[in-house]
Formats: C-alpha cells, structure tokens, sequence
C-alpha cells in the first residue's frame, strides 16, 4: 500500500492521474495538493469524503506545510505535477515559471531528503517528476526523434525552467541519493485541459462561434498522448522504474497543428450534424447553421520561438516499463469532444474571471 502525495493535483494531468490512480488502487491512499493557480480546479477532483482521497490547498515552495503533511499523512511516494505549463505565459511573463518550476522543485526535494533521508534508511521510497519532451528543442523534419539520451537545448522560457527542475532532480539523486524517476513526455490532451492549450482551446472556440487562432503556417508538429496513457506511464515508472532513471514517453502520434485543427473541424461538423440537440444549445458554432467551423480558421502571427517539430522515441520506456499506448488519436479524440461537450458547465466556469483577462490582454477582445 502507498501514501502518495500528488501535486498539482488539480490541474489537467494531475486531476486525471488521481482519478486513475484511485480507480485502479483504492487500498492506497492519496493527498492531492495544489496551490489552485487559474489553472487548477477543486471541481476536477473527487469530492470531500471520497474513499483514499484528501485535498489540501496548498503552495508547493512551503517547506514547512509540506514537511508536516508529509510527516502527518506518512507520505512514501512524491508525484511532483505542480508547474506554470503553458509556453505563452512563460514568454510574457517567465517570472512564476522560475519560481514554481525550478524554485518549488527545489523546495520540494529539499524537504523530501529531510523527511526520508536524513533519519536513515527510510524503506521504498519514491520522488516521480513529471516532465517534458521540451527540454529538449526543436527537430528538423527529418530528424531522428528525441530519446533520454538527446542533450538539453530548451528554447522557451517554460522549457528552460523544466530543464532545470529536472537538472536538479538528478542532482539529487546522484549527490544525495534521493530515490528519483522522471518521465519527459509529449503533448498530452483530455478531459479536464485548460482550454488555453492547442485542443480545448479549437473546441470552445468554435462552440462559441469565436476564431481559431493557428499560430504561424500552422506546420508545427506536436507528438500527441492521450492523457490516460500518460498516467499509465507514470504507474509504470513508479512499479518498475529504476531509481535515478528517465523515460521519455509518447504516442507515436505526430500531427501539425493545421491537421488536428481540421480534424477538430470535421468532428464537431459531423457531431452537429448528427446531432439537433447540439445546434441548439451551441447556436453561435457555425455548425448550428450547417456552415464548418474551419471557416473560424484564422491565421494569426507565430509564437515567438516557437519550436518546428517534437516527436519522443518511447524505445526505453517500452522495454524497461512495458509502456505501450492504449488508446488510439481516433479513439482519443472521440472521447475528449464528448467530454467538452458533455461539460459546458466545467470549461465555462475555468474560463472565467482572471484568465478571460489574460486572453484579452494578449489576443484582442474578439478571441476572449
Ligand atoms: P496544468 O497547468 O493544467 O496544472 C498545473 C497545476 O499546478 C495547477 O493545478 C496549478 O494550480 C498547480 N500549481 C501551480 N503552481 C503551484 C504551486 N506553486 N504550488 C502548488 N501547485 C501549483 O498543467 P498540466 O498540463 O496538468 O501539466 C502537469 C505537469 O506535467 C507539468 O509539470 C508539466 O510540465 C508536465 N507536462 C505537461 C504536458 C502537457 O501536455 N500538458 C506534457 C508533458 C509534461
Ligand atoms: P500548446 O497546446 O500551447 O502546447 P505546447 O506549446 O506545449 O506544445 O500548443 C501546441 C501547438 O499549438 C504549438 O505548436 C502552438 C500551437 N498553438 C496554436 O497554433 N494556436 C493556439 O491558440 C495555441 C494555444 C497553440
């Protein structure tokens, strides 16, 4: 039986990974922590009372509440999720992305050598970090796709401050002997994604009549898992990864930005037209009228270093994990437009207050 603490845990993957790991371990227990930033939702985890589930809202650079809770709660295995994650934000403003993403991982090794380390043998313990392909740049189209042994070349300031929580992450490891995994893992979409990321985003745009915003040529190449399969990967890490090991992880799946976006189209074309219910409550898609959303297809200026191409090797995490993804982009995909459009309630409520704010500042009043 393990004690996991969870941070992060009310953000997109986070949330998904308690509700699988509660699903498929319900002797463990699990205290999901977050600092609810505008991208983490209470409403996205279990509720109160839930069998093996407790929340606590808390910021993951307060050494001392974690040391307590960790100390309270017996806490055996770290799933560190907690991060500023999206690449935009990171280039208007890369001041919280340094402070969580590096400074915060560093708090929290920090209290994971005191409280395991520091009586002695504390038995089997874990400290999994969730990280990125980003770390490691940008491909050309032709090239090989990265694996745990590509060197370091972060472009973003997002990237960087991964790259550096995951410097730190060895470090600890190999100075101090810190029972360490990490997973660098490409672009993940499901239920519960903040709808400021590539898919979401397309989905309640055009439910909403608004553009769709293709950054650049929209050429881009993202390597895309389903969220689902990245908790499997992380269940896998935890069971049978080797101490002070990484594992990149994939989907095998790379798609440009214009193609999922067309794809997107396409989906909520077909589902309107199969589905009168939809036209009415989603009066401003252009599907409502028998119209296709690309016709919300806007062309807007690029990102700013904005990386070509990602695409992860998954190789190691195959044969040393058994890691295999389950589901396919088709099954995916189906699944994540249902769930968007089966919970209005959820993506409405996110979108609201600080983050509509944020989207006028930096995109214009028409896209918020
Ligand atoms: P997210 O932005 O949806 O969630 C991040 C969560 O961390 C939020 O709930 C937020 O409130 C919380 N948080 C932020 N600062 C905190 C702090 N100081 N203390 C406590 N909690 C804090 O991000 P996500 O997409 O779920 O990503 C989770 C992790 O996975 C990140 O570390 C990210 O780098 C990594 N990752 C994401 C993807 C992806 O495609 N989304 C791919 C690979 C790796
Ligand atoms: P995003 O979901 O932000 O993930 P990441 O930057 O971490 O890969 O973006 C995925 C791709 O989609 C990326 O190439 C940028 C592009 N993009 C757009 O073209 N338009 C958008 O509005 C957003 C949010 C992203």
């Amino acid at each position: 039986m393990r004690h996991l603490l969870v941070t992060g845990a009310a953000g997109f993957i986070g949330a998904n990974f308690v509700r699988y790991w509660l699903e498929r371990r319900p002797d463990d227990d699990v205290l999901g922590l977050d600092a609810l930033t505008y991208a983490g939702n209470r409403a996205s985890l279990p509720p109160d009372g839930h069998p093996g589930f407790r929340f606590v809202h808390a910021d993951i650079l307060d050494e001392a509440a974690i040391e307590r809770l960790m100390q309270a709660h017996a806490i055996d295995t770290i799933v560190h999720f907690a991060a500023e994650s999206h690449v935009d934000r990171s280039i208007h403003g890369p001041d919280a992305f340094v402070r969580t993403n590096i400074v915060g991982t560093h708090a929290l090794l920090k209290v994971a050598r005191r409280v395991w380390l520091d009586g002695g043998d504390p038995g089997p313990r874990r400290f999994h970090h969730v990280s990125t392909d980003e770390v490691f740049g940008s491909l050309g189209p032709a090239d090989p796709r990265f694996t745990e042994a590509t060197p370091f070349a972060p472009n973003s300031p997002y990237a960087a401050s991964k790259a550096a929580a995951d410097h730190l992450v060895r470090s600890y490891h190999q100075t101090f002997g810190l029972p360490v995994t990490t997973t660098n893992c490409s672009n993940n979409y499901g239920p519960y994604q903040f709808p400021e990321k590539l898919i979401p985003l397309m989905l309640v745009n055009a439910l909403e009549g608004r553009p769709l915003p293709v950054y650049g040529d929209g050429g881009n190449v993202r390597d895309w898992l389903f969220v689902t399969d990245h908790c499997r990967a992380i269940e896998l890490a935890l069971d049978h990864g080797r101490a002070g090991e990484t594992y990149a992880v994939g989907g095998h799946n790379e798609w440009t930005n214009i193609a999922i976006v067309r794809l997107l189209c396409r989906l909520l074309d077909e589902s309107f037209g199969a589905n009168p219910a939809l036209r009415r409550r989603f009066a401003r898609c252009p599907a409502a009228r028998g119209d296709s959303c690309e016709r919300l297809i806007a062309f807007v200026a690029d990102r700013l270093g904005h990386d070509r191409r990602y695409a992860i090797d998954a190789a190691k995490a195959e044969r040393a994990l058994g890691f295999v993804p389950q589901e396919t982009f088709e099954s995916g995909i189906g699944k994540t437009i249902t769930w968007y459009l089966e919970h209005e309630s959820w993506w409405r409520s996110v979108m609201d207050g600080s983050y509509r704010a944020w989207v006028e500042q930096h995109y214009g009043r028409e896209s918020a």
